[in-house]
C-alpha cells in the first residue's frame, strides 16, 4: 500500500509524513531527498551531463528511515548531513530538471516500496511515479508561511541566511519545479488537497492518518 504527499516547499510535506509514518508504524520514503543526493554527488563530479549520468549508474544509493530520519548513503557512505545546505538547495532544481535523473530516481523509489506499506512524499509522486497511489494528499501552505517555518529550522552553522533569501529560494525552486517540461510538481487530479497554512500540525497528521486507517479497514 502506498500513500503518497506532494506540494511545494515548507507546506508540510515531510514532518507530516514522519508523523505518519511514526504513528501508523509504517515506512516513509523522502522522494527530495534523493534529488538532494544525486545533486551533491553532481556538484562534486563537477563533470558535463553526459559523464555525470555514467557516473550515476555505476553507483549504488540506498535509504531507509529511523531515528525521525531519511538516511541516505552512497555507495555505504551516509550522505545525510550533507543534503541540506544552501548550495545543495540553490542547485536541485536544476538537477531534478534533468530526464536521467528522474529515470534513475523514479526506479529506485518504485523498486523499494513494491515491499512494505509506505507513505512517501514529493513533487510528482501521485502523477507520474505512483498513479495508482492508494491515496494521494496535495498539501499547500503561503508563500510567507512557508518560508517563515524553513527559516526557523535554519542551521546554526549558517548565522547569516535571511528570511528573504529563504523566501527567495523557496520561490525560486517552486517556479522551476512547477514549469519544468519533466514530471512537473502538480496535483494529481484525485488528489486531496490540504491548505496548512491556518492548521495545526497535530490536525493534519491526524487528517492523513484518519484516511489511511479508512483506507485499510475498508
Ligand atoms: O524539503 P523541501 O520541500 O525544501 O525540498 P525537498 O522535498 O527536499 O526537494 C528538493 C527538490 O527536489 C525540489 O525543490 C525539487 O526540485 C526536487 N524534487 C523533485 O523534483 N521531485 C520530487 N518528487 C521531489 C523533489
Ligand atoms: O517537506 P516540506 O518542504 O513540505 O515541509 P517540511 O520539511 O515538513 O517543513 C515544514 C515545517 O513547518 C516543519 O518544521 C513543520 O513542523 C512546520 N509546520 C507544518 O508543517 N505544518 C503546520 N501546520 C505548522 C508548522
Amino acid at each position: 500500500m502506498i500513500t503518497v504527499i506532494d506540494g511545494p516547499a515548507g507546506s508540510g510535506k515531510s514532518s507530516t509524513a514522519r508523523a505518519v509514518a511514526d504513528k501508523l508504524k509504517i515506512e516513509y520514503l523522502d522522494s527530495g531527498a534523493l534529488y538532494r543526493t544525486a545533486t551533491l554527488l553532481y556538484l562534486q563530479a563537477a563533470c558535463d551531463e553526459a559523464q555525470f549520468f555514467q557516473l550515476l549508474n555505476k553507483i549504488k544509493v540506498t535509504f531507509s528511515y529511523y531515528d525521525q530520519q531519511f538516511h541516505v548513503k552512497v555507495n555505504d557512505d551516509a550522505v545525510t548531513d550533507q543534503l541540506r545546505t544552501p548550495k545543495v538547495a540553490q542547485n536541485v532544481s536544476h538537477v531534478a530538471a534533468m530526464p536521467r535523473v528522474r529515470a534513475f530516481i523514479n526506479d529506485l523509489m518504485r523498486e523499494a516500496v513494491a515491499n512494505g506499506v509506505y507513505i512517501a512524499e514529493g513533487r510528482d509522486l501521485g502523477t507520474a511515479v505512483f498513479p495508482n497511489a492508494d491515496l494521494k494528499f496535495f498539501m499547500k501552505a503561503a508563500l510567507e508561511e512557508r518560508a517563515r517555518r524553513r527559516y526557523k529550522e535554519r542551521k546554526p552553522d549558517n548565522p547569516e541566511l535571511t528570511l528573504d533569501e529563504v523566501k527567495q529560494n523557496i520561490e525560486q525552486r517552486d517556479h522551476k519545479d512547477s514549469n519544468r517540461e519533466a514530471d512537473p510538481l502538480q496535483k494529481a487530479d484525485d488528489a486531496i488537497e490540504i491548505d496548512t497554512t491556518h492548521l495545526s500540525f497535530e490536525q493534519q497528521v491526524e487528517k492523513i492518518c484518519s484516511h489511511i486507517s479508512d483506507q485499510i479497514e475498508s
